[in-house]
């Protein structure tokens, strides 16, 4: 049985509170691009909410190990109208860095406390988040590349199809 201080036990509840609005947001986002008939995007969208829900549970997880009953939080709405789907990359690159800010400062926290397995434990999200905010700075990179308007949307779907792909065939990998 592990040690958490209240002061860790709230910020990784708070941390799952985090999880769970990014998979509803990514959710979210996949029925935006669904209405917009972006497959590609909707199936990328659709697997990070997937994989945000595992981050939260993975929260819960360690909160068990740890003897303590996880919080399950209530959700704020995510937002619902974006500009196109370059504003939508945009938003989501903003939500991971505030995601990363918030696992850094779960770091410094576990640090301070001489908490080595919650430092340890959340090596994993940091290797996480830098993952994360490299694939979709790819995406915003490729998408300055084919511009927006004419026909560019629909290449800008077949990118991030692409992009699936390889996101998938990287997990294979692992
Ligand atoms: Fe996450
Ligand atoms: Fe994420």
């Amino acid at each position: 049985m592990i040690d958490l201080s209240q002061k860790m036990q709230d910020a990784i509840n708070e941390q799952i509170a985090n999880e769970g609005f990014a998979s509803n947001f990514y959710l979210a986002l996949a029925y935006w691009c669904d209405d917009q008939a972006l497959e590609g995007c909707k199936k990328f969208f659709m697997r990070q909410a997937e994989e945000e829900r595992m981050h939260m549970l993975k929260l819960y997880g360690y909160m068990s190990e740890s003897g303590i009953c996880p919080v399950t939080p209530a959700i704020p709405q995510p937002p619902a109208q974006f500009d196109g789907i370059k504003d939508v990359f945009e938003k989501v690159f903003e939500q991971e860095r505030k995601v990363t800010t918030s696992i850094h400062n779960l770091v410094k926290l576990a640090v301070s406390e001489n908490d080595y397995n919650t430092q340890q434990f959340l090596q994993w999200y940091v290797d996480e988040q830098r993952e994360e905010e490299a694939v979709i700075r790819t995406i915003l990179d490729r998408i300055k590349i084919i511009g927006e308007g004419g026909q560019s949307l629909y290449y800008i779907d077949k990118e991030v199809d692409k992009i699936n792909l390889e996101v998938m065939a990287a997990e294979a990998a692992e």
